[in-house]
């Protein structure tokens, strides 16, 4: 009987990169992929630590899944990912019903953990720099045109609130070489689009010593393979944004004209107690040298509200940024005290009520705002490359993103689908833009 393995995201991108990565190991292990947790013999929590609700998350499905455990003795239950790395050995005391914990830098040890499996009741793995082997796993990549590509992992900014830092280690850039060839092979598999992922993916390259190669160069490698249509890469930090890189985006025809540059507040000493390296000022010099370099770009961000200290004045300042750059996305999030960041221990917390008033504020805001961002595009031609179809009254309507990274719906074919195609926009929502194939 060949073995079933589930596993159940609930991270970022990098994340998500990691459990297609673990799917590729556990496929050379015999296991083979289900999206059905009852019937599998292996489940994998991988875990997100970012904020109090994501930990939550987990061990609420964790509860869940002890109950698989009561109709099936020997399921065995992992848990990996970034509370795996903070929290070790510690989730087996608050959840007893996991079996194997592993962390966020030795995924590719799992073949000699499930093999200690065999032998012990539990198991606990948490290194502190990654795991060295001499074999290649590729990674099963969810079905599609897109594929993420892992760049870069770490980060060495440190933001007072932040758990990344502790989660996922120092800076590591992977090798050029080692990126361009899993890249062709994501081509030959079929993808379209690649999408590179780091935390602070324009920082790929400082932590060389010996190479003179950043992520504008690596772009202009990857552009020139064959058989690809899109790339984009995400978040970049706005301190290591380079005229070099907007250049970069501005020049190359399959690097698609989108930035998700995180900026965390609008309020420059609220950014110094973050130990966010820019102003508000720089920020927005920076956002405006991109749009005056780059036409129809698309600028997204992450804002926090309630940070500790943050007045009501201080607040605002983020609200008016909004409008002074006109973001087409902001992602907002209530500030969530995580343990061993600073942040966490000052004692001037902001109440609950207020964290919460203002993100509605923000949130409220913010969606004007990208109605707004989307509405400049009504009457527009935009390239759309469609990724997915569904019939609604007989017809195929066709869905896909445009190269700054709006959801489109246009009616179509199916042959249609992984090319480029021109749409003329006819509706806009928060949500997406509608249009018709442009004649
Ligand atoms: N590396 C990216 C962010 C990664 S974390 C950057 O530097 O911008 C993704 C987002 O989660 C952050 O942009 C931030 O807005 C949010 N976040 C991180 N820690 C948080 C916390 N303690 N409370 C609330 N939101 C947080
Ligand atoms: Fe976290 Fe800051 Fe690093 Fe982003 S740059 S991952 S917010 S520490
Ligand atoms: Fe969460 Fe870890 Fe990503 S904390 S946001 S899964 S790097």
């Amino acid at each position: 009987m060949r073995e079933k393995v589930y596993i159940e995201t609930l991270g970022c991108q990098m994340n998500r990169a990691d459990s297609e990565k673990i799917i590729g190991i556990l496929e050379t292990q015999g296991y083979t992929k289900t999206n059905s947790p009852e019937e599998a013999n292996l489940l994998v929590m991988n875990t997100c630590s970012i904020r109090a609700a994501s930990e939550n998350k987990a061990f609420s499905h964790l509860g869940i899944w002890k109950k698989f455990k009561k109709n099936n003795p020997a399921l065995k239950i992992a848990v990996c990912g970034c509370i795996a790395q903070q929290t070790k050995e510690k989730i087996f005391k608050r959840a007893p019903q996991v079996d194997l914990i592993f962390g966020t830098h030795n995924i590719e040890e799992i073949p000699e953990l499930l093999k200690q499996l065999d032998n012990q009741e539990k198991v606990c793995s948490i290194l502190k720099t990654p795991y060295n082997t001499e074999e290649k796993f590729y990674s099963k990549r969810t079905e599609g045109i897109s594929a993420w590509l892992p760049i870069i992992e770490g980060c060495d900014y440190f933001c007072t609130y932040c758990v990344v830092p502790y989660t996922r280690g120092r800076q590591r850039s992977r090798l050029p070489e080692d990126i361009i060839e899993e890249a062709q092979q994501i081509i030959s598999e079929g993808f379209k689009e690649i999408t590179l992922l780091g935390q602070t993916v324009d920082s790929y390259g400082n932590d060389f010593k010996d190479k003179n190669i950043n992520l504008s160069s690596l772009l202009r490698e990857l552009n020139k393979l064959n058989g690809l249509l899109r790339i984009r890469f995400v978040t970049s930090h706005p301190a290591d944004m380079t005229d070099e890189l907007i250049k970069a985006v501005k020049e190359l025809d399959k690097v698609c004209e989108y930035f998700h540059l995180p900026m965390q507040s609008g309020n420059t000493e609220v950014l110094a107690n973050m130990k966010r390296p820019y102003t508000r000022e720089e920020y927005l010099n920076l956002v405006n040298k991109i749009k005056a370099e780059i036409p129809d770009v698309a600028i997204t961000t992450d804002f926090i509200a309630g940070f500790p200290g943050e007045t009501e004045e201080q607040f605002n300042d983020t609200l008016s940024i909004i409008d002074e750059v006109m973001f087409d996305q902001c992602i907002a999030a209530a500030y969530s005290q995580r343990k061993q960041t600073p942040a966490a221990v000052w004692k001037e917390q902001v109440s609950y009520e207020d964290k919460k008033r203002r993100l509605n504020i923000l949130n409220t805001k913010a969606k004007e705002t990208t109605l707004k961002s989307n509405e400049k595009y009504l009457g527009r031609i935009l390239q759309v490359l469609p990724d997915s179809w569904k019939e609604e009254k007989g017809k195929i309507i066709l869905t896909g993103k445009t190269r700054n990274n709006k959801i489109v719906h246009f009616e179509g074919s199916k042959d249609m689908l992984a090319t480029h195609i021109n749409v003329e926009i006819y509706e806009a929502s928060i949500w997406c833009l509608k249009g018709e194939i442009a004649p």
